[in-house]
């Protein structure tokens, strides 16, 4: 399959969607570099899959180490960031090595975070494991660490050398991290891709069981479009990237409201999407028959459109909050039909409470 290509000027890179390891030493031939990697990653992945990824590596000459991150949020710590500091200067004896990022989200975010600061930045490669990471967190550079207080507070936009997608590695994920992804995935079908959605609800057993032409399609088309988003807004600066959070700012706040513990990302958006499309159909820039659609596709993922048990003052405050920090006001990405969405400022709060009445309840 050809790489995709996000294109910033001389911080491009390609994102490979394929189904083996076995390619990518010669990807990184064309890099100027010592062939000395160290490969950041949990155990449980390493023992799965660190041979396939390791052996191809080590047969045309690179020394690869590897260091493990116990498989938790509560890893994308500053701590954890020092302790690979430590490692990895222990392993490099002053040599600059690649950091190869081998997991979902979390050890992207911390590996590429730990690549961008240590010694002022080392070159890094995303190869994510989770079909969240692959079609969302290891493209866009977005890279960082948790604080007690928040997420992702601390971090850079640092832009990986290139993203390796294998697919076949989709198929041990736990089925809840499947639905997590697919959430994401059918956010992409309704901002942008209405073949992807109509392509998901046609084929919805095989997309949820990866099988490997499907995945490689699916998980294609996602990074396309959010390798043309990155391109044309990398910093997040010019409103473009905004597109990416339609469910998100729902989303966000009932993670936040919930301490990160209650639902996965791709639930809490999903939540997050069944709202914003009832404020479209409410706003009237939405066909009800739309709104069904995507709602009635999430709901055959078993992904939840409204959620017991919290308090609706929470999420509120929670909203209140990202928006302080965000960019002084709410956002709301609203899908005018499938296949395109638009960003709507600061929507009345009477709105939002009266839609909000359905999806969250105590
Ligand atoms: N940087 C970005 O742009 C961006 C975007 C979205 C999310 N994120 C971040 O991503 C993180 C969530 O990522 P995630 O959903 O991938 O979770 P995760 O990294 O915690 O992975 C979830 C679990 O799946 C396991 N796992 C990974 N690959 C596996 C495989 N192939 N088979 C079986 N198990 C596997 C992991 O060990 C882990 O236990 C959050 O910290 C979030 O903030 C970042
Ligand atoms: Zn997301």
């Amino acid at each position: 399959m050809k790489p995709i290509r996000v294109f910033l000027k001389e911080r491009s890179y390609d994102i490979h969607v394929t189904d083996s390891f076995n390619n990518l030493p010669n990807l990184l031939t064309k890099f100027q570099f010592h062939k000395f990697g160290i490969v950041i990653s949990h155990g449980c992945i390493l023992t799965r899959f660190g041979k396939q990824l390791i052996a191809p590596l080590k047969q045309s000459g690179w020394d690869i180490h590897t260091i493990t991150v116990p498989e938790s949020e509560k890893s994308k710590s500053l701590d954890m960031a020092k302790y690979l500091y430590k490692q990895i200067s222990g392993i490099s004896q002053m040599r600059n090595p690649v950091i190869f990022a081998f997991g979902g989200g979390v050890v992207g975010d911390l590996a590429g975070f730990v690549a961008a600061t240590y010694r002022r930045g080392v070159e890094y490669i995303q190869i994510p494991t989770t079909l969240l990471a692959q079609v969302d967190s290891s493209i866009g550079g977005k890279v960082g660490v948790d604080l007690s207080f928040g997420k992702n507070l601390i971090g850079a936009f640092y832009q990986p050398l290139l993203v390796l997608d294998n697919t076949t590695l989709l198929k041990t994920l736990p089925k809840r991290q499947i639905q997590s992804g697919m959430s994401e995935v059918i956010k992409y079908g309704v901002i942008s891709d209405r073949k992807l959605f109509q392509f998901i609800e046609n084929n919805l057993q095989d997309c949820l069981n990866l099988e490997s032409n499907v995945a490689q399609f699916i998980v294609e088309r996602c990074c396309r479009i959010k390798a043309k988003v990155v391109s044309k807004d990398e910093k997040d600066s010019t409103g473009i990237r905004v597109i990416l959070n339609f469910g998100h700012t729902l989303g966000h706040a009932l993670e936040a409201a919930t301490g990160y513990k209650k639902f996965t990302h791709g639930e809490a958006i999903s939540v997050g999407m069944a709202f914003a499309c009832r404020l479209s159909t409410n706003l009237g820039v939405l066909k009800q028959a739309e709104s069904n659609r995507i709602v009635k596709l999430l709901e055959k993922v078993h992904l939840p459109i409204a959620v017991k048990g919290v308090s609706r003052r929470d999420v509120m405050k929670a909203m209140s909050l990202d928006k302080k920090f965000i960019a002084g006001k709410s956002r709301w990405v609203l899908p005018i039909m499938i296949g395109k969405a638009i960003v709507k400022e600061e929507l009345p709060q009477k709105a939002i409470l009266s839609a909000l009445e359905h999806h969250i309840f105590s």
